[in-house]
């Protein structure tokens, strides 16, 4: 299978998980808008973004909108935790009908370690 791990980064913060991302499972990794690829040559996508003001970046929004996409896993980072952060990724997912998402807080990816959300998403990838 052929990965993609496609982002968007205001801030820096996507940018670092995505790259941790596709450095442990060795898939090319892409920023929209800087980086040209062939989303044919792709089999699954790993979509990334920041939230503003409770959306993903407007360059993501039309990257899905735009690409008939399958297999699809949607990260975001954000500043909501908990419950507040678990809605705001519900709301985010089912606008773009995507079922496998996540949300990472500064919490989740700041640190190293076996036993962050960051390690264990990996892991299913
Ligand atoms: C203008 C602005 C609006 C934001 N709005 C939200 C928000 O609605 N919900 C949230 O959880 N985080 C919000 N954040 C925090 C960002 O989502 C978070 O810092 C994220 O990691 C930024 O990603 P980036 O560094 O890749 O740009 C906001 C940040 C900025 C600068």
């Amino acid at each position: 299978m052929k990965t993609a791990v496609v982002y968007t980064s205001k801030i820096g913060n996507t940018a670092k998980v995505a790259k941790r991302i596709s450095k442990a499972i060795d898939a090319d990794l892409f920023k929209l808008g800087q980086d040209d690829f062939d989303t044919n040559a792709y089999d699954r996508f790993i979509l990334g973004s920041g939230v503003y003001a409770g959306k993903i970046s407007k360059a993501m929004s039309r990257f899905i909108e735009s690409n008939d996409l399958k297999n699809v896993s949607l990260f975001i980072t954000c500043a909501y935790n908990d419950d507040k952060g678990a809605k705001q990724l519900e709301k985010i997912a089912q606008r773009y009908d995507i079922a496998d998402a996540i949300f990472f807080n500064k919490c989740d990816y700041k640190t190293d370690g076996e036993d962050t959300k960051l390690s264990q998403y990996i892991k299913t990838l």
